[in-house]
């Protein structure tokens, strides 16, 4: 472990003091917490400017890369003409043109600041749309930290389907009610459901790639079909997925067309801004004009559609649309996968490597995890552990959880972090 200087501390300390030592969810054990000063390209440095190689990519938005120039330049331009205005600019409708062209099932979208609040308004979208009250997620799933997402998704024991267990304290018992859990990959468990509560379910919400767990052969075709034939929607949460697994997101790498999808982190490069995206005749009944007159979702923020974010999120799609940006976004992780099995096989460490190019996860289990009861027989402590050793030989990340995979990591980043998986491993194993 790394030592830390004297104003490193300082920090460390303050902010235990003034925000409860780290500003969410995400907290480090105290002997491995740091105070980041900057990022570029793949990497990150702490106040003492010791560097990680990132894998965190502040939980997914730097898609390509922190700091990429052609970002920081269309943001200093954005700021100097204003960054934020509650209504309509140029920026902002550039951008929802270009999120209508790249997402299949959607004709139209609106703004929103952050996934939590995408999600949220995609389900009161369905229940305005279809006038039925129940939602059905899958266990495992996570989208965002509203109340009606924060159940059944990081549960420590298996659930009682369909019944969902609330996942922080403070969630209104009523919401309980409200929401409908089935096994992912578990299509019949899902007909079963749907059956059960035939007419009173307004949409199915998934990740189309469930954290790390990818959807079994068929298993998005067929969530399709009993949609399409209970008159239920269905809605993709593309927060990590949508320009990710491919342009098109899950969607075009799946194959299978939503009614509803969400988006969030790489579409703003890095700044606030998420959206939902549809068919038309659904997202108008966000449409303010209704209220009073037809069913009304009301959907609204101070931040909605901000130039500065918007600039950021057309930057970034600039290079994302570029030839040969998913060959390089799938093959470096590949190197990266290949290299991390053979040091497990070194190392006599059985795991498994889950997700799909960008976004992977290790564990430590004898076969791929395919759903939610698989990922907490698998030994996470372990996971965990060596996640915390990487951070010790200078990777940050996320311990026991995903890794998130740039446009910035290189052939020399996969080297220097096979290096330290080595001997992460090899601390792990001894
Ligand atoms: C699939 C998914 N949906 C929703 C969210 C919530 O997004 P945010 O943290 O921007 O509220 C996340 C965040 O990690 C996510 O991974």
């Amino acid at each position: 472990m790394a030592q830390r200087s004297e104003r490193q501390m300082q920090q460390l300390e303050l902010a235990e003091q003034v925000m409860g030592g780290c500003p969410g969810g995400f907290r480090l054990p105290p002997d491995q917490a740091i105070v980041v000063q900057r990022g570029l390209g793949s990497k990150v440095w702490d106040i003492d400017g010791r560097e990680f190689i990132d894998y965190l990519l502040g939980s997914g938005p730097m898609l390509i890369g922190h700091a990429h120039p052609a970002v920081v330049e269309a943001v200093q331009h954005q700021a100097s003409l204003g960054s934020t205005f509650y209504t309509l600019n140029e920026p902002a409708i550039e951008l929802a043109d270009r999120l209508v062209s790249a997402i299949p099932c959607a004709q139209s979208v609106k703004y929103v600041s952050t996934g939590t609040e995408a999600t949220l308004h995609a389900l009161r979208i369905a229940r305005t749309f279809t006038g039925r009250p129940l939602i059905l997620k899958f266990e495992g799933g996570f989208h965002g930290v509203h109340d009606y997402s924060m159940m059944s998704s990081m549960s420590p024991r298996q659930t009682e389907y369909p019944k969902p267990i609330p996942d922080s304290h403070g969630i209104p018992a009523a919401l309980e009610a409200d929401v409908l859990v089935s096994r992912w990959n578990d299509i019949e468990m899902t007909e079963r459901i749907l059956t059960e509560y035939h007419g009173k379910i307004a949409a199915v919400i998934c990740e189309p790639l469930q954290r790390a767990l990818i959807p079994a052969p068929g298993f998005m075709q067929a969530l399709r079909e009993l949609t399409l034939r209970s008159d239920t929607l269905l809605i993709f949460d593309e927060i990590v997925t949508g320009f990710r697994l491919a342009y098109g997101g899950a969607q075009e790498k799946y194959g299978v067309v939503p009614d509803l999808a969400t988006y969030g982190k790489a579409i703003a490069g890095g700044y606030p801004l998420a959206a939902i995206g549809g068919r038309r005749e659904i997202m108008d009944v966000t449409r303010p004009e209704r209220r009073g007159k037809e069913p009304l979702a009301h959907l609204g923020g101070t931040m909605n559609g901000n130039p500065l974010a918007a600039s950021a999120g057309l930057a970034t799609l600039n290079i994302l649309n570029q030839d040969g940006v998913y060959e390089q976004l799938y093959r470096i992780p590949e190197l990266l996968k290949q290299g991390l099995r053979d040091i497990a096989e070194k190392h006599g460490e059985t795991i498994q490597i889950a997700g799909e190019g960008p976004v992977f996860q290790i564990f430590f289990t004898d076969a791929e995890p395919g759903d939610y009861p698989a990922v907490l027989q698998s030994d996470r402590a372990r996971a965990r552990q060596f996640g915390l050793n990487l951070i010790d030989e200078g990777l940050f990340l996320n311990p026991g959880e995903k890794f998130y995979v740039s446009l910035a990591h290189d052939e020399d980043d996969v080297q220097k972090t096979l290096e330290a998986a080595d001997a992460a491993m090899s601390r792990l194993s001894a």
